[in-house]
C-alpha cells in the first residue's frame, strides 16, 4: 500500500493526484484532523507528529510514504527518512524541480503557511539548483480556513487572494508554487489574481508523477504494493466536514475509520 499523511484533510488533493496517475494502486490515507492544523506549530511538534503518523501507516501495512502536508515536507522530512528505511516523499522537490523545468525568467513566487514559508525550504532548493533564480515567498494563513470552511468562491476568499498575491505580482514572477495542501482548490482564483501568464504549480501533480517514475524504476518496490483498488480513509477526529469533502473530491464512497492520535 501507498501510505500517504497530511495534517487534515487538504492531503486529498495528493490522493486525486496518486489514485489519477497510479490508478489501481491501493491507498491508506491519515489525516491528522484532532491536531490540525500543522502549518502554525512548532517545527519540533510537527516533526513529532510525522513520526506518529508514519509509524501508524507502516503499521497498517504502508511500504512507501508520501508526505502530502507541504507544513510537514519542509520541516520533518529529514527526521522521517533518518528514522524509516522505506522509500519517502515530500512534496516540495518534485514541485521546485517542475517550477525550475518550466520557468523561462526564473523569477518564482511561492505561497504557503506561516511554518512553509518560515521554513525558507523552497528558496533553499530553488537556489540550490538555480543559484540566479529570484525567488519570492508570501504567507497566506488565512488561506486554509476559508478552504476548511468551504469558502471556494466567495467574494471574500477572492478579495483576501488579490491581496495575498500583490507583493509576488508587483515583483512580476512567471511562475507560482501552490506550497500547501489547500490551495489547489482555489486554482482558479488564485489564476485570476496573479494573472493568467503566470503558470501554476500544483505540487499534489508534481509529487504523484514523481511516485510513478520512480515506481517504473523500482521494480522491487513496485512489486511490493498491493493493487487492488483499495482505499483506507483514516482520522484521529471524525468530522462530517471531512466526510463529504473527501466524497466531493475523490468522487467514490468513503467510510471514515478513526484513530487516536497519541
Ligand atoms: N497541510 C498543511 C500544508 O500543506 C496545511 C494545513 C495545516 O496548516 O495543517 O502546509
Amino acid at each position: 500500500m501507498i501510505g500517504i499523511f497530511d495534517s487534515g484533510i487538504g492531503g486529498l488533493t495528493v490522493v486525486k493526484a496518486l489514485m489519477e496517475h497510479l490508478s489501481g494502486y491501493d491507498i491508506i490515507y491519515f489525516g491528522d484532523t484532532a491536531r490540525t492544523p500543522y502549518g502554525t506549530k512548532s517545527s519540533e511538534t510537527v516533526k513529532k507528529y510525522a513520526l506518529e503518523n508514519t509509524d501508524f501507516l507502516l503499521s497498517k501495512g504502508a511500504k512507501i510514504i508520501v508526505i502530502a502536508c507541504n507544513t510537514a515536507s519542509s520541516v520533518a522530512t529529514e527526521s522521517v527518512t533518518e528514522n524509516f528505511n522505506i522509500p519517502i516523499f515530500e512534496v516540495i522537490t518534485p514541485a521546485v524541480e517542475l517550477s525550475i523545468n518550466t520557468s523561462h525568467k526564473l523569477c518564482i513566487g511561492i505561497i504557503g503557511t506561516r511554518a512553509t514559508v518560515k521554513s525558507g525550504i523552497y528558496e533553499k532548493k530553488i537556489r540550490e539548483m538555480k543559484p540566479k533564480a529570484k525567488v519570492y515567498s508570501k504567507a497566506c494563513p488565512l488561506l486554509v480556513p476559508l478552504v476548511e470552511e468551504g469558502w471556494l468562491k466567495k467574494p471574500e476568499t477572492k478579495m483576501i487572494v488579490k491581496k495575498y498575491l500583490h507583493p509576488l505580482k508587483v515583483r512580476q514572477i512567471d511562475t507560482l508554487i501552490l506550497g500547501c495542501t489547500h490551495y489547489p482548490l482555489l486554482k482558479d482564483i488564485i489564476q485570476k489574481k496573479i494573472g493568467k501568464k503566470v503558470n501554476i504549480i500544483d505540487s499534489s501533480i508534481a509529487v504523484a508523477s514523481k511516485v510513478k517514475a520512480f515506481l517504473e524504476n523500482h521494480q522491487n518496490i513496485n512489486n511490493m504494493l498491493s493493487k487492488k483498488g483499495m482505499y483506507r480513509f483514516f482520522v484521529s477526529d471524525v468530522t462530517e466536514q471531512f466526510e463529504k469533502t473527501a466524497k466531493s473530491m475523490l468522487k467514490i464512497d468513503i467510510r471514515l475509520e478513526h484513530v487516536s492520535s497519541s
